[in-house]
């Protein structure tokens, strides 16, 4: 079997490039690959490398993924996150290939506090979010052989995030302050792409079960909740780190203004993907643990 995953560096493509490897022969690309064009601003050269390498299953883990940065330049945008889609979807149509990808809770207005299913109504409130919308819709119109598994709070020890940024600021400051009116679950890029295989190899069998899914940790917490886990956790088991700071504040959406609107609501309701796969979404907490191990003996 032939790999084609784009965005290869990400967090989650860099995860992808280790749990796809056992499938087969795995061709991984960036935007700076020099054979052959996996740079999504380059529709045609897209276009080009799928026809080259006829994969069997096409993977795009790249996106636009700076939400701020996308309020002032949506037509990048929406090239990265709907056009480049929408054209794997088209060449992998084209050759019966099965096409994965990324989306975001950012796809809903983030009212209410009930998780978001599948059958949810969208209403993105951010460019981000509507690009990405569009990516999904452009890829369910041309291609129905298809895996689009939205997501939230993505980290990994590969790369920044927010949980490093915590303890770095831990160490720096004093008082500290998160938001607590935004509620979600961080999700692994580790478990997204252990996931991602499971569901591939039982689509690849089973093709009725191809589709949008809702794939995120178990459990919910807030921005603060989040932090105070992750500051307790260093305290706990990394008594190298020398802790400065003596108090987490929670602190309302409003206290930190962006460019882009965030939803509040972010629960995804996963129970599709885990009836559907036969898998269970371990409990946030166990993938930030291991995260936090994985950062502190760096
Ligand atoms: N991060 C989150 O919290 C989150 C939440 C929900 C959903 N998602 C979705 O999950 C997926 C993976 O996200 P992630 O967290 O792994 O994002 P990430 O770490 O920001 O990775 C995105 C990748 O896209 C690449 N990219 C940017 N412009 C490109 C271009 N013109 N051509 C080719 N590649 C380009 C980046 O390459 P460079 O490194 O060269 O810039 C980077 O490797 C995305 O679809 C994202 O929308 C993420």
């Amino acid at each position: 079997m032939k790999i084609l995953l784009f965005g290869k560096n990400g967090q989650v493509g860099w995860e992808l490039q280790r749990s796809l490897s056992p499938l087969g022969e795995l061709i991984a690309l960036d935007r700076h690959s020099p054979d052959l064009c996996g740079d999504l601003t380059n529709l045609q050269g897209l276009a080009d490398t799928v026809q080259r390498v006829r994969p069997d299953v096409i993977v795009n883990a790249a996106a636009h993924t700076a939400v701020d940065k996308a309020e002032s330049e949506p037509e990048l945008a929406r090239t990265l996150n709907a056009l480049a889609p929408g054209v794997l979807a088209q060449e992998a149509a084209k050759l019966g290939a099965l096409l994965v990808h990324y989306s975001t809770d950012y796809v809903f207005d983030g009212s209410g506090s009930r998780p978001w299913t599948e059958a949810d109504t969208p209403a993105p409130l951010n460019v981000y979010g509507q690009t990405k919308l569009e990516g999904e819709q452009a890829i369910q119109a041309a291609c129905p052989h298809h895996l689009i598994f939205r997501t939230s709070w993505v980290y990994a020890a590969h790369g920044g995030n927010f949980a490093k940024t915590m303890l770095r600021l831990a160490q720096e400051c004093e008082r500290l302050t998160a938001i607590d009116d935004q509620f979600g679950a961080p999700t692994g890029a580790d478990l997204l792409a252990d996931v991602t295989v499971h569901a591939i190899r039982q689509v690849l069998r089973r093709p009725a079960d191809a589709g949008l899914y809702h794939l995120a940790a178990g459990g919910e917490t807030s921005w603060h909740g989040y932090a105070k886990h992750v500051l307790a956790q260093a305290e706990r088991t990394h008594t190298a780190i020398k802790m400065v700071a003596k108090a987490l504040d929670p602190v309302p959406t409003s206290a930190f203004p962006t460019p882009a609107r965030r939803p509040h609501n972010s629960r995804l309701d996963t129970s599709k993907l885990q009836a559907t796969f036969g898998l269970t979404l371990p409990p946030w907490q166990q993938g930030v643990d291991r995260m936090l191990d994985e950062v502190s003996t760096k």
